[in-house]
């Protein structure tokens, strides 16, 4: 039996438990904490890996309630030294803190930390696996937006992936997310990112983005993720010309051309539909300017909902409500 303290995925999830994390989500979105919750607590997070938005995310959210923060970064710290995950974690562990938020290249670092703890693990992406707290957020976004935040039924809601599926740990717990919760799911990008194989996750996979938005309720776009294919691309740009090879495209041009939203594109959508977007977005390559600033984007809302996701996560894992 897993340690419900600890966050780390949702494809394990039982919809009920799934449910309350959103509700209490929800409570927190409505009425915040004070903000002496956590006084006294110390958050770590221990990021292995780079992060902008979901590091200082995490930050805000535990001082919101009052919890104070230390920041063990990858780069920085003795893992670089030879120091295992686990011991790195064991010894800030030892130092007395409330919860480790954690993120790595590896996956299942998350859970590999949480066997060897007494302390709450948060999974803050580990790999292409998972990104739980991303995962509640957007649910959470799509809840809210489609008034569905009494008992968190999606129902006759679809949801497009759009994009680099294969790597990306955020389409993962998504896909587990929404399906839990009754959602359609259809994925496309190109062959090597988007495979057939995630039918399995309980998606659909078209070849064509036009097939796979014209009935989206949200259209999810990913970024082409370079560093997960092993080939790490510093600052690329729309018109660079080399894509990983398991794309089968030949330039991001291309990428967007086949892939991208385009306002053009974006204008087939029903009325209703909204475009999420993760973050990082590479402007002009998966997702045009136009579009990410538009009057469709919920990209800012999820941002927020953000904190308030991570509030409830930190409040529940620490102190058990
Ligand atoms: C994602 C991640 O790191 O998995 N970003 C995020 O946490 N908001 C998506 C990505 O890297 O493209």
């Amino acid at each position: 039996m897993p340690d419900p303290r600890h966050l780390l995925g949702l494809q394990d999830l039982p919809a009920a438990t799934l449910r309350d994390t959103l509700a209490r989500v929800h409570a927190c979105d409505q009425h915040p904490p004070a903000p002496d919750t956590l006084r006294g607590h110390v958050v770590a997070n221990l990021f292995f890996e780079d992060s902008t938005r979901t590091r200082t995310s995490f930050s805000v959210a535990a001082q919101r309630l009052g919890a104070s923060v230390v920041d063990l970064l990858g780069g920085q710290s003795s893992v670089n030294k030879g120091e295992t995950l686990i011991d790195t974690a064991r010894n800030v562990e030892a130092m007395g803190v409330s919860a480790l938020v954690v993120r790595a290249k590896q996956s299942g670092a998350a859970a590999l930390i949480a066997r060897h703890v007494h302390t709450p693990v948060i999974n803050a992406g580990d790999g292409r696996h998972e990104h739980p707290t991303q995962g509640l957020l957007d649910v959470y976004t799509l809840a809210k937006h489609f008034n569905r935040t009494d008992g968190f039924d999606l129902k006759g809601l679809t949801v497009a992936i759009v994009g680099d599926i294969a790597s990306s740990r955020v389409a993962r717990s998504n896909i587990a997310a929404l399906r839990t919760l009754n959602a359609k799911v259809v994925c496309v990008g190109p062959p090597g990112l988007a495979p057939a194989g995630l039918a399995t996750l309980g998606a659909k996979v078209v070849s064509h983005i036009d097939e796979a938005i014209k009935n989206a309720d949200a259209v999810m776009m990913l970024r082409i993720q370079f560093e997960r294919h092993g080939e790490a691309k510093a600052g690329v740009g729309a018109g660079g010309s080399d894509l990983p090879k398991q794309t089968s495209i030949a330039s991001v041009r291309e990428y967007r051309e086949f892939y991208g939203l385009s306002p053009e594109r974006a204008a087939s959508l029903k009325p209703e539909a909204i475009i999420m977007h993760p973050g990082p977005i590479n402007r002009g390559i998966e997702l045009d300017a136009a579009v990410a600033d538009g009057p469709r984007s919920v990209i800012m809302p999820q941002v927020s909902h953000g904190v308030t996701v991570r509030m409830a996560v930190l409040k529940h894992a620490i102190l058990g409500d």
